[in-house]
């Protein structure tokens, strides 16, 4: 197939790029460059021995989007671009309106304009919001409890009425929980730009030295240890899932929403043991006051995407922290790893 990928250097694009090129499809990278770097698909190219075309472009931009899917003759296209700052979205509503929902609606246009009736779309957990209980299926109730998961649950659905319509062949939405970890070869990875937000980015920077110690947010949760419990993904396995998906969707001309993650539960204070174990780095901790908005737990119920297209989560915690600690390492000039 001839993927189309916006987002493509992005942090689960690229990773998805490289697992689509490992199957043998043909991958066209587009991109802003907003929250990337720009020797992405250099690197992708040292990983992989394949070029990887790449559009400089905004996908509010549809006659150059459209150009972009005619010229390279795409069958398909999988929707990486977005912004997904959960503080930035409450702060500018309007922002994340553009660029998530207009964005979506001028790469619709464009797929339609050149006759691309396959699309994968990058959903979250987030709007599952508060659930009543784990793990989550997905015909679970959606509660968006703030601007950016309001705007995921407003691409699914455009998504979804235009399968419902013929318009698109096929679809898949996919809702990924907590995604961590980087290629093992560490030539990819994620790179949050100023002070990381994330558990996963914050941790390997308390461990490189770059940051003091991790405030733990909340001990008194009720979770088995008191903090926060989530479902950590591998990027590796979530890239993977997209090459599964994709192939599905395109084979069966069906529309679909599934859960990505490995159906198991681990806290905060887990991560962090897990941590040491695999990689020899203590991580100074302090206990802190709970974030606002945070959720004390939930976890995916993966079952339907092992079901409908035969994947599952191979990959482990302590995988995802060896491969997130080889990545930061690595950029923090640190040489001396052994894991
Ligand atoms: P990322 O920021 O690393 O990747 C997104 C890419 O899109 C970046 O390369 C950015 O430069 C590009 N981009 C943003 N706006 C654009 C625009 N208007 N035009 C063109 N390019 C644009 O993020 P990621 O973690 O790889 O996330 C990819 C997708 O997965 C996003 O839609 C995100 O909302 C979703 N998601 C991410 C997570 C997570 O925790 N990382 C969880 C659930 C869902
Ligand atoms: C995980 C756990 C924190 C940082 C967010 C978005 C969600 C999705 C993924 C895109 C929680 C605790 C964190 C820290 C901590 N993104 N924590 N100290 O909040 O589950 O999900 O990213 O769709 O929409 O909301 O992920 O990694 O921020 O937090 O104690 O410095 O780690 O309280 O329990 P979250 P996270």
């Amino acid at each position: 197939m001839r993927v189309l990928l916006t987002g493509g250097t992005g942090y689960i694009g690229s990773h998805t790029a490289a697992a689509l090129a490992a199957r043998g499809h043909h991958i066209v990278l587009l991109d802003n460059f907003s929250n990337s770097e720009r020797d992405v698909p250099a690197r992708l190219q040292a990983l992989t021995g394949q070029s990887f075309p790449l559009i400089e472009a905004d996908i509010r931009d549809t006659e150059t989007l459209t150009r972009a899917l005619r010229d390279h003759e795409i069958d398909a296209v999988i929707h990486f671009a977005a912004l997904k700052a959960v503080g930035e979205s409450e702060a500018d509503p309007l922002l994340y309106y553009e660029m998530n929902i207009l964005g979506t609606i001028r790469l619709l246009q464009a797929m339609q304009a050149a006759n691309v009736a396959h699309i994968v779309f990058s959903s979250s957990a987030t709007v599952y919001g508060q659930p009543d209980s784990s793990p989550i299926l997905e015909d679970f109730p959606t509660r968006v409890e703030n601007i950016y998961g309001r705007t995921k649950l407003v691409m699914e659905d455009l998504i979804r009425d235009l399968a419902r319509t013929n318009k698109l062949s096929g679809a898949a939405n996919l809702r990924y929980f907590n995604p961590v970890g980087a290629h093992p070869s560490a030539l990819i990875g994620e790179t949050p730009r100023g002070v990381p937000n994330n558990l996963m980015p914050y941790l390997t920077q308390v461990a490189t030295g770059e940051r003091p110690h991790l405030n733990i947010f909340g001990n008194d949760y009720n979770t088995p240890d008191g903090t926060g419990v989530r479902d950590y993904i591998h990027v590796m396995d979530l890239a993977e899932a997209h090459a599964l998906a994709l192939e599905h969707i395109f084979a069966n001309n069906v529309s679909i929403t599934v859960n990505l993650g490995t159906g198991e539960g681990t806290s905060v204070l887990q991560l962090v043991r897990a941590f040491a174990r695999a990689t020899g780095r203590e991580i100074k901790t302090l206990i802190a006051p709970r974030r606002p908005g945070d959720v004390a737990s939930y976890y995916a119920n993966p079952a339907l995407a092992e079901k409908l297209f035969g994947w599952k989560a191979k990959l482990s915690v302590l995988d995802m922290c060896r491969d997130s600690w080889r990545w930061q390492a690595k950029r923090a000039g640190i040489n001396d790893v052994q894991v």
